[in-house]
């Protein structure tokens, strides 16, 4: 079976357990800093504690964070966790992002802190942003930190300008599903030393140093999804996910999407073999970009678009972390992709403001494109190690069921 996703893992990860752990963490804060262009990078746990730690740090009353209404529930899940209150904006259906007109509404003189997201990879207007931000800080007299959340787009560019250095920091999940990973993991980049050196005091004064324990464990957990996303024994990893509460149940802790939660270990510092395998990883990352663009631009060629699946839209400097189809008939197509070998993705199956934890922070707003999206995204297979034989795989059937659904 062809996953849904595969990380770009060879034997220099399996093997950098064997490399020298002395300041790994470190080292890798600096080679992630440099790979990306910026000044500062400190790591964490994850990517929610990036941005939890960043809203502790802070040190003030209860303040508002605007974000969108579409994303990963644990960035409404760090807010209320730092003890603050999401907003939620909802989107537009040209990129996914955060509609800027509604954002701009959806400020108010308790707002400290906006998440522009580039959601799928998909660069936001960064300088419509801050333009916004301005206006807002005028008003008001305080500041607003923009704090972008580079889950999905890394290295995104937005009319040629990498959009990791255009706010005042930016967040990263490095989980197994992102383009790069370190296993579990996360990071937090800023050209401003006052915030980095804040951010660093508050990890290090609150973040325990974790036990062997924890790194043997996360190494045992590469070791095991190493061999996992291999499409000779992916059918079993995909009938165990859907036919049995096994792999739900290990990574439970992780993701809870019904509950505002985070994982048991989100204080904890990250482990020297997690850094030491995004070391490797960074290695790798311009390989994965120009991939993932090379196979987005092989679907943008071949598939025949049709009215009732709409492709995602194709925008410069986008990062294509996911090839995103809106389509009405989900549940159907993920069931005849599976059928002929092809495992569908669908990331993200709910709307925050529609999400029953959530109730109690939206007020009137209706919030329409996020919830069609909750309901009817689906993403195709695209990563670095899909060969070419699968990708035509791909359109191939792609058309055929686009096609015949059209008649
Ligand atoms: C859009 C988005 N933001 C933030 C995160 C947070 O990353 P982490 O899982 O490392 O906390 C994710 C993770 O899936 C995400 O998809």
């Amino acid at each position: 079976m062809i996953p849904r996703l595969k990380p770009y893992l060879g034997k220099e990860e399996i093997l950098a357990l064997f490399k020298k752990r002395e300041n790994a963490v470190k080292r890798f804060e600096i080679e992630f800093a440099s790979q990306f262009n910026t000044e500062y990078a400190v790591a964490f746990p994850y990517g929610r504690s990036a941005l939890w730690a960043f809203f502790k740090s802070l040190d003030l009353d209860p303040f508002e964070v605007v974000q969108p209404a579409y994303t990963c529930s644990v960035v409404a899940h760090a807010t209320v966790l730092s003890g603050n209150i999401p907003v939620f904006v909802d989107i537009n259906l040209t990129d996914y992002n955060m509609d800027l007109d509604l954002m701009a509404k959806a400020i108010t003189p308790y707002t400290r802190v906006i998440i522009p997201t580039h959601l799928f990879g998909y660069p936001m207007d960064i300088n419509k942003v801050k333009e916004i931000v301005q206006k807002a800080e005028d008003k008001y007299g305080h500041k607003i930190w923009i704090i972008q959340d580079c889950a999905h787009s890394f290295d995104a560019k937005y009319k040629g300008d990498s959009v990791i250095n255009s706010g005042d920091g930016a967040i990263f999940g490095l989980g197994i599903s992102k383009q790069i990973t370190s296993i579990f993991g996360g990071m937090f980049t800023t050209n401003d030393e006052a915030i980095a050196k804040n951010l660093r005091d508050f990890r290090d004064s609150y973040f325990l140093v974790p036990s062997w324990k924890k790194s043997l464990k996360r190494y045992l957990y590469l070791l095991a999804v190493y061999p996992a996303f291999q499409s000779f024994i992916y059918g079993l990893v995909y009938w165990l996910q859907e036919k049995t509460p096994f792999l739900n149940r290990l990574t439970r802790d992780y993701h809870l999407d019904e509950k505002i939660h985070f994982p048991p270990d989100h204080l904890d510092q990250m482990t020297a073999i997690e850094a030491l395998v995004g070391l490797e990883q960074l290695k790798k990352y311009p390989a994965v970009y120009s991939k993932r663009i090379e196979i987005a631009n092989e679907y943008f060629s071949n598939i025949i678009s049709s009215s009732k699946f709409i492709l995602p839209p194709e925008v410069g400097g986008a990062t294509y972390s996911h090839f995103v189809i809106r389509t009405e008939n989900r549940d159907q197509l993920l069931a005849l992709f599976a059928s002929k070998g092809i495992q569908l993705g669908q990331l993200i199956e709910y709307s925050m403001p529609h999400h029953p934890a959530y109730k109690i922070y939206v007020q009137e707003t209706a919030f329409p494109n996020s919830y069609l999206c909750s309901n009817s995204l689906i993403n195709l297979p695209i990563y670095p190690n899909l060969k070419n034989a699968q990708i035509n795989r791909i359109i191939s059937l792609t058309n055929t069921i686009f096609q015949s659904d059209e008649n």
